[in-house]
């Protein structure tokens, strides 16, 4: 295990009806706030109403800045700056999902910075006096809600990138199971496998004697198989969606990842694929993980994959077969959900995986159980294709 410092100071307030604490965590930070948040959904279920009251009875000022899309756009996060500077804000409220939410953080990040914002997910400047960010979640997904991470597409280079800083981690998350019930069968399934996949990230990675780290990732593994195939036949089973939410949040907040190096190989290849598709990045994932998993097994990753066989999913020996059981049994479960298998089958062509490579790689090789250089990312497409 390797040495690390963790501290996760997001307030969780968890469970139903939790947003009757909303007045108390917002004015604990700030009284002129810009409300966050994408299309129609949370108008919907009734929260936008819930929380436009609460602005309106408990701030002094509050702003909307709405239409943050899906794979949220570095339009929305300038819209997002140039309103907090016109009306001297001093405090962000994000509801919705992961995108509302990592448009929020890099409009925190902006605020108070001179240049395009776009310049963070590019390496060329740091987050340095960030706006106080508040969230209530209505996807459980991406762990956005806890992390100090932040995904930003910029359209028109057809970039996707990620950037991020502790000082980006929201201060309080409202986290009520009820509202994910909307999420309809893909919504729920890209969410799984999202978490899934950020819990393998930090797994399959060289650090070895992470016992703590890697169990606790096994025990959330097991749980997501379990509690989304309820969520998607049942989805206002509130054990399964509570379930699933704190999951979203435990599997990229530090708790699983600190002390080991991560690998994350797979998310910067898929954030190519939705990059120029547009695609649920859930899905994305879906169709590269197996297939990342099948490139990278070697005598040298065996180790690993056993571990993962034996104790996610049930499949005992320490061979080589053993690992490609439990690849396929991945591959089925992504499957089982919903999820598409061949990049064929989501509009990708071949043509494109030279590109996509390219900029996978811009800022040198990727991954840490295997290094990837661009032509390790183009055989990984064609496996996948
Ligand atoms: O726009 P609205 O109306 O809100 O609709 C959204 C959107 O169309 C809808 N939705 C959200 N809550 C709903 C709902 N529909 C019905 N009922 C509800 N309760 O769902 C659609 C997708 O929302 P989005 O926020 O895009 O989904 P998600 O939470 O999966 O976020 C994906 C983005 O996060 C990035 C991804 O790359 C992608 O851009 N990620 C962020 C990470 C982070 N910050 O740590 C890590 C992840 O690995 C990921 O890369
Ligand atoms: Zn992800």
């Amino acid at each position: 295990m390797l040495n690390f410092n963790l501290h996760i100071n997001t307030k969780i307030l968890f469970g139903k009806d939790k947003i009757i604490e909303l007045p108390a965590e917002i004015t604990k930070w700030g009284s002129r706030v810009l409300f966050v948040y994408g299309g129609n959904s949370i108008k919907k279920i009734g929260l936008y109403d819930k929380v436009t009251q609460i602005l309106r009875d408990n701030c002094d000022f509050y702003i909307e800045l709405s239409g943050v899309q899906p794979n949220p756009k570095i339009t929305s996060v300038r819209e997002g700056v140039k309103l907090i500077r016109e009306n001297k804000l001093d405090f962000i409220l994000a509801v919705g999902g992961g995108s509302v939410i990592d448009c929020a953080k890099a409009i925190s990040a902006g605020a108070n910075y001179d240049g395009d914002p776009w310049d963070f997910p590019m390496r060329k400047a740091k987050v340095v006096n960030p706006l106080p960010l508040g969230v209530v979640l209505t996807f459980a997904a991406t762990g956005s809600e806890m992390n100090g991470g932040s995904v930003i597409t910029n359209e028109e280079l057809k970039m996707k990138r990620p950037f991020g800083d502790e000082q980006l981690r929201p201060k309080f998350a409202i986290l009520d199971p009820t509202y994910t019930y909307s999420l309809n069968k893909y919504q729920t399934a890209c969410g799984a496998v999202d978490m899934f996949s950020h819990l393998l990230e930090t797994y399959f990675a060289p650090t070895e004697g992470a016992g703590v780290q890697d169990r606790i990732a096994e025990g959330l593994m097991k749980n997501i198989i379990h509690y989304s195939k309820i969520a998607l036949n049942e989805p206002e089973n509130y054990e399964a969606r509570a379930n699933l939410m704190w999951t979203s949040s435990l599997a990229i907040n530090g708790l699983t990842g600190a002390g080991k190096m991560g690998d994350w190989a797979t998310h910067m290849i898929e954030h190519e694929v939705s990059a120029i598709n547009d695609m649920a990045h859930g899905a994305g994932l879906a169709l590269i993980f197996p297939y990342w998993m099948q490139y990278v097994l070697s005598d040298e990753t065996l180790w690993k994959f056993i571990e993962y066989a034996n104790n996610v999913w049930g499949i005992h020996g320490n061979d080589l077969n053993t690992a490609q059981l439990a690849i396929n049994k991945t591959r089925e479960y992504f499957y089982s959900l919903g999820m598409p298998s061949h990049l064929k089958d989501v509009d990708i062509t071949e043509d494109m995986f030279e590109e996509m490579a390219e900029k996978a790689v811009i800022f040198g090789p990727i991954g840490q159980l295997k290094k990837l250089q661009k032509e390790d990312i183009i055989n990984i497409l064609k496996l996948a294709y």
